[in-house]
């Protein structure tokens, strides 16, 4: 089985577009011991990969989660036909190792929710919130990129919490998701000229947490807006990305001082070994349709390079997945 694989060929100035990666076929290359042969069903294109693009080498695979069936084994612990997660980055068969995937949980379905809403991002909105931001009934939890894969995890599980939430995003549809669809009692379109007053009356008792997932001037505006004991948590940056240069800040660090909050940084692996506590929550409340997604599914392996632009532009609209294989 021949394997297509997509190579990051230059590193990006800004926004990546298709000229930094190049489509290649490496044909078929035969197992070892303990390697299985995957057949990608499912690929995810998530933000933090413009950052590994800083990391990796021009001329390497552009990483990234996967989820394929094993086509072909040499392992003596993972059989043909298991349906795994991997890292192996944008690959249509990948070789790997039987030590670098895991077993999808098999109560997942659809399967694609494994890289959304109950894979990485839903644990990160998971752990962020209920061991960072310590939400309590009543308060108010405010979320940037609000309608994304984490965002929108993380007002759900807000609501189901008892908090009053409000969502921030870049459009109209986003936001009348985020309320009618989501629950979310408020929602502010970053991009609209009146968005300050908007955040202001939608936040008069204050924000008790703040789940960052933007950075600039959204969070800026945000933190002028928290109480005392506020928890600010900063999972993501993505107004930063692309930029060549650091923007100049932190702008108003008095308010942590005036207001005792706490702002504190996390990486959701931190949590690798609690994952099964965070699988069973968000399954639970898929169970009990109290966890909403939406996906932007794209088709064939070739468009990957032209859809992960579309993060940074805001033309995803919830978890934005590559479909490989049927
Ligand atoms: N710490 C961790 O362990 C961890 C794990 C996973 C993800 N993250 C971070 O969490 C954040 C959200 O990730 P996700 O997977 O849920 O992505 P996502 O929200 O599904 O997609 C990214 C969204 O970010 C918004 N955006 C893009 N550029 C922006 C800008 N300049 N200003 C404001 N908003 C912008 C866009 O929505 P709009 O249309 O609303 O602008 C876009 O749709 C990212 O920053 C990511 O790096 C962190």
């Amino acid at each position: 089985m021949s394997n297509k694989k997509i190579i990051m060929t230059k590193k990006p100035i800004g926004v990546p577009e298709e000229s930094n990666f190049k489509l290649i076929d490496e044909g078929s290359i035969d197992l070892k011991a303990n390697e299985v042969r995957l057949q990608t069903l499912w690929l995810s294109l998530d933000p933090y990969m413009r950052g590994a693009m800083n990391r990796i080498r021009e001329g390497e695979t552009m990483v990234g989660e996967l989820i394929g069936k094993v086509v072909e084994s040499k392992s003596e612990i993972i059989s043909e036909g298991a349906i795994v997660l991997s890292k192996a980055g944008w690959q249509t068969s990948p070789i790997v190792n039987e030590n670098d995937i895991k077993i999808v949980d098999p109560r997942i379905s659809p399967l694609s929710l494994a890289l959304g809403a109950i894979g990485m991002p839903g644990l990160t909105a998971y752990f962020g919130l209920t061991k960072i931001g310590d939400p309590k009934p009543g308060e108010t939890v405010v979320v940037s990129a609000g309608s994304g894969a984490v965002g929108s995890v993380v007002g759900q599980i807000s609501k189901k919490i008892g908090c009053k939430v409000v969502g921030i995003a870049g459009s109209d549809k986003k936001v009348e998701y985020m309320t009618s669809e989501l629950g979310f009692d408020h929602g502010i379109n970053y991009k609209n000229s009146d968005w300050t007053e908007n955040l202001s009356k939608s936040t008069e008792s204050g924000v008790d947490i703040y789940f960052d997932n933007v950075g600039g001037i959204i969070s800026d505006e945000v933190i002028d807006r928290i109480n005392e004991n506020a928890r600010v948590l900063i999972c993501g940056q993505i107004s930063q990305y692309n930029n060549s240069g650091v923007e100049l800040g932190p702008r108003n660090l008095k308010q942590f001082l005036f207001k005792r909050a706490k702002l504190e940084g996390f990486m959701v692996y931190t949590y690798e070994d609690q994952y099964k506590e965070g699988l069973d929550f968000l399954i639970n409340m898929l169970d009990q349709n109290e966890l909403k997604f939406k996906e932007t599914v794209i088709e064939e392996i070739e468009n990957a390079p032209h859809a992960f632009s579309k993060l940074f532009t805001g033309e995803n609209f919830g978890k934005l997945v590559i479909k490989v294989h049927d």
